[in-house]
């Protein structure tokens, strides 16, 4: 079975996508799966055969930089490409049987790929256009999560047409949220455009920030609680994982505590936690993923309320893969390895 493994990307998520399809690569039974390496550069450039082989490996996997190429992409309107129109046609793919997107954030996570591969008869792992579309803009998915009666934080979303709006002003938030608040670009991962804000000024900046990574932004109260997240797997009958915890040893769990400082946070796999609430974080991680109409895969983030509330943060239709990530070590402790993931993952992908 050919398995065209797509990394990389144009979203400043590009250095964690590397860092998810190496890992994943290693992983697969080479017996059985024979790897077509398909690169996009960060300029949104196909890359096949040699060239994706230096783009894997083109960066230093003790420091992932942050992306800062791609500020305000999502502001400029998109070069049409030749290129990409060609790729509709297997040959330009190479003979693949299924794709293995890897891709982390906008063009890749969000339904834009998929789309393409849907178009080129292509199967391919993870969730499909809508999933990855509702998953991938926290505004939307949180708003599917409410009507499905699941619980969230507080929040609100402006997007750069409102800023200036009364409502959407750090008293008018303040207000609604309390403090301190999150502030995050609404489609992006890796808590990357994230700040934390007390004061007007580190509001003002905060949105300033997040808009440069995005058209839309969301506001969050700030959770107090522990950080708890649950692996998903299965196409209309998918099941949960065991829960695991972070414990950010910095002011949140930023890029930095994920990616660049070896001590930024810690994890705890599986969570010490009772077995009534496992069970709730495993049956609301699947309520989640069917409430945004997830396929193949999907990692829920939920926060344990210090009063016991469990509330879901958000859910990641292409969780990260790299060596601090939760999603296959979730499995592993579930009883499913690495491989035998890769396996699970190319079976959904092809049912
Ligand atoms: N967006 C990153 C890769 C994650 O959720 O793991
Ligand atoms: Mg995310």
């Amino acid at each position: 079975i050919r398995v065209g493994i797509i990394f990389g990307g144009k979203s400043a998520e590009h250095e964690v996508s590397l860092q998810s399809a190496k890992n994943v690569l290693d992983a697969m039974n080479k017996e059985k799966y024979e790897a077509v390496l398909i690169g996009i550069d960060k300029s949104g450039r196909w890359q096949v055969n040699e060239e994706s082989q230096v783009l894997l490996h083109a960066d230093n996997p003790k420091l992932i930089q942050l992306n800062k190429s791609n500020q305000g992409v999502a502001l400029i309107p998109g070069e049409r490409s030749e290129q990409l129109l060609n790729l509709t046609s297997h040959k330009s793919l190479g003979q693949i049987d299924v794709a293995f997107p890897i891709l982390h954030g906008p063009f890749g996570e969000d339904g834009t790929v998929q789309g393409l591969l849907k178009l080129a008869n292509i199967p391919f792992v993870g969730a499909g256009v809508l999933g990855s579309a509702a998953g991938m803009d926290k505004d939307v998915m949180k708003r599917l999560l409410r009507d499905a009666g699941i619980p969230i934080a507080k929040y609100v979303a402006v997007d750069y047409r409102t800023v200036k709006d009364p409502e959407a002003s750090f008293e008018k938030v303040e207000e609604k949220l309390g403090l301190p608040l999150f502030v995050k670009p609404a489609n992006l991962g890796s808590s990357v455009g994230v700040s934390k804000a007390s004061t007007k000024e580190e509001f003002d900046k905060a949105v300033a920030y997040a808009l440069e990574y995005d058209s839309k932004v969301i506001v969050e109260e700030f959770i107090k609680g522990q950080e708890i997240e649950c692996a998903v797997l299965g196409n209309s009958d998918p099941v949960a994982s065991l829960p695991g915890e972070i414990l950010p040893k910095r002011d949140f769990y930023s890029y930095e505590a994920k990616y660049i400082d070896e001590d930024g946070a810690g994890l705890e796999i599986p969570a010490k936690l009772p077995s009534d609430i496992v069970t709730q974080v495993q049956q609301m991680a699947i309520r989640t993923f069917k409430a945004i109409c997830c396929e193949g895969m999907g990692r829920v983030d939920c926060f344990l309320k210090d009063n016991g509330e469990l509330i879901v943060n958000e859910i990641n239709t292409i969780p990260g893969f790299t060596r601090i990530s939760m999603y296959p070590k979730l499995w592993e402790i579930s009883g499913i390895s690495y491989t035998e993931l890769i396996d699970r993952l190319i079976e959904l992908a092809l049912e």
